[in-house]
């Protein structure tokens, strides 16, 4: 049995999918109990120092079980183990931990596990190598949506950002496989298919093959069958006209665009290398929602950038209302020592920053109750997901990107149903299968 534990973004998700699918062909079961397992491995985000303490806490808490069944062998991955005080801290102050391999190491996960268990010394691989896995075997958690990467890694170097050192430089993979590999989901009956990629409107950089984000997204499109095809994440400063044409004129791409444009201010924006201004991003914007009707727009924002002073906290608040999510992702800045950011002077206090950070929510909490208010009435077709534990109700998912839960039998999940909109529960939506 294994006990596989993901944190962190879709790409993990995705890369966790092939440690499973190798696992499986080998036999193994999964199991949701670190104790019943014979196999423990954390695959690890290193985004926000927040969510690295977290892994070290539950590290940690593996000792006991090793000392229970010291034959349990304890493995972690992913993004934390390209760092090299990450990886040392690891070597030096947790001695049970077995086998450490960082992000470009996936494919070699049977001959460092085979090669763990054989040989019983610690492994630790956590070389740069750039690769691009093909021919993995992947073992999705879910039968009917799933994870596609089209490309690994970022060159962008946004500067408060760690993903850059921790997944290498960007590389895409060849049309040809990315394509097969959605129409196999399709055969197999997928009704939704996410190409994920850390900024997928530069696809295709550094191919034989010229072809574009735009180009890769029309010819899955013309893939027969009843789909929805939904991508992430996009960087503003690629995202081409062409993009948005393409997702208006399609038959399958779903109507949500997720474009993160994490400060309202210039200035910060220029500090944070994100190479756009305020006003490119917001004519972005205006053109999407002039060819998409109906558009639902999400993003990420951070809070509290070294130098950002309140007033440029204003601009993300006026940004926010002018553009009229319907959801975001918020973060406070969390310092990345190695990046440049984390050099930058940084005096607005945690308490400060909370407060601001409080502010957007409230403010973002408003925009979204009022999108979902406005939607009261209509019909959506959504594809159903899952049993939502606390009440019950079956939650589905519009081609915007917005829940609706619905009273209905489990049997619909995995289908698409048509439901009219009946109550707005401020970002959740209620509704009636028709
Ligand atoms: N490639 C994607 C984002 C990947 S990381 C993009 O460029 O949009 C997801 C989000 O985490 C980022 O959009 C950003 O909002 C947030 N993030 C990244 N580094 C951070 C940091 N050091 N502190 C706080 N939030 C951060
Ligand atoms: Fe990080 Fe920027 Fe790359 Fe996104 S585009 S992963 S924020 S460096
Ligand atoms: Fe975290 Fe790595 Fe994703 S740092 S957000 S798991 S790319």
């Amino acid at each position: 049995m294994a006990c596989i534990h993901t944190y962190g973004c879709q790409q993990n998700v995705a890369d966790s999918e092939k440690i499973k699918g190798y696992l499986h062909l080998a036999g193994f079961d999964f199991t949701d109990n670190a104790e019943d397992a014979d196999l423990i491995l954390f695959n690890t985000c290193a985004i926000r120092e927040h969510a690295e303490d977290r892994v070290f806490g539950n590290v940690g808490a593996l000792k006991n079980i090793k000392r229970r069944h010291p034959s349990v062998t304890i493995a972690l991955c992913g993004c934390m183990m390209e760092q090299k005080v990450v990886a040392d801290r690891i070597y030096k102050s947790y001695p049970f931990v077995n086998l450490v391999f960082g992000t470009h190491a996936i494919s070699r996960f049977p001959e460092l596990f085979y090669n763990q268990l054989v040989n019983g010394r610690r492994i630790f691989d956590t070389c740069d190598d750039n690769a691009i896995y093909e021919d993995v075997p992947t073992l999705r958690d879910k039968q009917f949506k799933g994870w596609l990467p089209v490309m690994y890694g970022c060159d962008n170097f946004c500067s408060y950002c760690i993903v850059p050192y921790v997944r290498g430089r960007e590389r895409s993979r060849s049309s040809e496989a990315v394509i097969a590999e959605a129409r196999a989901m399709i055969e197999a009956g997928y009704k939704e298919i996410t190409l994920l990629g850390q900024n997928v409107n530069s696809y295709g950089k550094g191919l034989d093959e010229d072809i574009t984000f735009s180009e890769l997204l029309r010819r899955i499109d013309a893939i027969e069958g009843d789909y929805i095809l939904r991508f992430m994440t996009s960087h503003p400063k690629d995202c081409t006209h062409e993009l948005i044409d393409t997702i208006a004129e399609s038959k399958h791409i779903s109507k949500h665009l997720h474009l993160p444009f994490q400060s309202g201010s210039s200035k910060i924006l220029k500090a944070m290398n994100r190479r756009y201004t305020r006003e490119k991003y917001l004519s972005i914007i205006d053109y999407a929602k002039s060819k998409i009707p109906d558009v639902s727009l999400t993003s990420d924002i951070i809070v509290g950038f070294p130098g950002e002073t309140y007033e440029d906290f204003c601009e993300t608040l006026s940004l926010i209302k002018e553009v009229e999510f319907i959801s975001l992702f918020t973060f406070i800045y969390s310092r990345r020592p190695g990046t440049p950011a984390a050099e930058l002077p940084d005096v607005v206090t945690e308490e400060e920053k909370g407060k601001w950070f409080t502010e957007l929510l409230k403010t973002q909490e408003e925009i979204a109750a009022g999108r979902c208010k406005s939607m009261v009435g209509s019909t959506e077709r959504v594809l159903v997901e899952e049993i939502n534990e606390k009440n019950g109700l079956l939650s589905c998912r519009t081609s915007g990107n917005i829940i609706v839960e619905v009273q209905a039998d489990d049997s619909l999940i995995g289908t698409f149903q048509n439901v009219r909109i009946t109550e707005a529960r401020n970002w959740i939506l209620r509704g009636e299968v028709i």
